[in-house]
């Protein structure tokens, strides 16, 4: 594989090129004349879907022309790897943004979320000072609003102290530290974005932003009867995640490296979210009752199409989530608003109308 550099431009590792973010990142980086390198895990099924239009488009291309993304087998738990693959791309940025991103799933399986979001991290940030890389390359560590935690002040910002909540987050909470305490040690351009919740239409099915806009459009077109959801009643700072991996690139453009909480600034409940949702998808939905017995009605039918489920909720819950951009707005020319909470629903529900409708959901 040629690892020549590409129009002059820079040369990229993302670490999670497969999942949501990385997918996107992908797209903005290729677009910026980027040569993109990723970091592929072993999976049982193909797991290139979401980069595939780049991905597969480069392999079936005439071999002499420019290729933008390479593939590399690897995994952020295989110190080896993460060295073998940093030492051949020799990235000017990486972008670490492998996780064991799932918070209620990380109470099932603690020690495997630590190897992959604590420890992770550092074997990225090792790899660096190992192969005396300080110098040129540049880490993106994918941080959370998840280490706000239970807190009680609204909204958060970069001085907001941490109070994790579940492993997924207490995990990702040494990866924050890993993060500043190399920079600061070894004088490596590390830093960490604290993103809150950001959705699209190639988030995960399991996520309840995905799983709210993809069974309105299963129950509008009479392939699903009923959704069954957690906690109702929790709130959080929903983003567009195309808008947020633009924010990943300008900190690291950025002269100095520092720390910058991304968000919209505005916070909705689980509930809101599920009344727009199906509002788009045509459906007038109330929610009636309290508690385990609270259900989501259609108003023309009456037909009950939300019920709670109590195997949704956690053992310990983030009850409301709200992040100050100000920092990243200022410092970076970032842009919150640039897509609302409204607009970013109306695209989930418009791409899983046309995903059910085509027999693909
Ligand atoms: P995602 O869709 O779940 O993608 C996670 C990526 O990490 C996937 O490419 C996944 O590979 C990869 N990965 C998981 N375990 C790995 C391992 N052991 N070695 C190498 N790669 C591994 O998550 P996302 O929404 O894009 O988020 C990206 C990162 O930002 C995550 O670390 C997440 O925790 C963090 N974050 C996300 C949000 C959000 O709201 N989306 C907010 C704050 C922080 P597979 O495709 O093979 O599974
Ligand atoms: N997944 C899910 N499924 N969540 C539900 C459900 C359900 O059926 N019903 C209610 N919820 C509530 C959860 O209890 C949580 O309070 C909220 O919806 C959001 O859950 P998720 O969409 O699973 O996201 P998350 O906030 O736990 O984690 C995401 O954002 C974090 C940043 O704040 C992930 O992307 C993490 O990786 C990220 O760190």
């Amino acid at each position: 594989m040629s690892l020549v550099k590409t129009a002059m431009g820079k040369v990229a590792l993302i670490i999670g090129v497969t999942g949501q973010d990385g997918s996107f990142l992908s797209d903005l980086l290729i677009e910026k004349g980027y040569e993109v390198h990723g970091v592929l895990r072993r999976a049982s099924t193909f797991n290139t879907e979401r980069i595939d239009h780049i991905y597969l488009d480069s392999l079936v291309r005439d071999m002499k022309q420019e290729r933008h993304l390479f593939l590399h087998p690897g995994d952020v738990t295989d110190s080896s790897s993460m060295l073998r693959i940093i030492q051949s791309v020799q990235p000017d940025e990486i972008y670490n943004l492998a996780g064991m991103s799932n918070t209620r799933f990380s109470f099932h399986v603690p020690e495997y979320t630590a190897e992959v979001d604590a420890l992770g991290p550092m074997r990225v940030l090792e790899a660096i000072r190992i192969l005396g890389l300080q110098e040129k390359t540049k880490v993106y560590q994918a941080s959370t609003s998840e280490l706000f935690g239970d807190t009680p002040i609204f909204p958060q910002n970069e001085n907001t102290p941490f109070n994790p909540c579940s492993p997924h987050a207490i995990a990702k909470q040494f990866g924050f530290c890993i993060t500043k305490n190399y920079r600061e040690s070894y004088k490596i351009f590390a830093v960490n974005g604290i993103l809150f919740n950001h959705e699209s239409e190639r988030r995960g099915e399991n996520f309840v932003s995905r799983k709210i806009t993809l069974s309105a459009a299963r129950i509008a077109q009479g392939k699903q009867e009923k959704l069954y959801l957690g906690n109702l009643n929790a709130e959080r700072d929903w983003g567009y995640a195309k808008d947020y991996v633009e924010c990943m690139w300008r900190m690291l453009q950025h002269n100095k490296p520092e720390d910058f909480v991304i968000a919209t600034g505005v916070s909705h409940s689980v509930r809101e979210l599920c009344k727009l949702a199906f509002e788009e998808a045509g459906i007038d939905l109330e929610f009636e009752g309290d508690g385990m017995d609270e259900v989501g009605i259609d108003v023309k039918t009456g037909r009950i199409l939300i019920e709670v489920d109590p195997m949704y909720f956690r053992p310990t819950d983030v009850q409301k989530l709200v992040g100050s951009p100000m920092k990243a707005k200022n410092i970076l020319g970032w842009n919150p608003d640039k897509t609302s909470f409204q607009q970013l629903v109306h695209i989930m529900v418009k791409n899983d109308m046309e995903l059910v409708k085509n027999g693909k959901k």
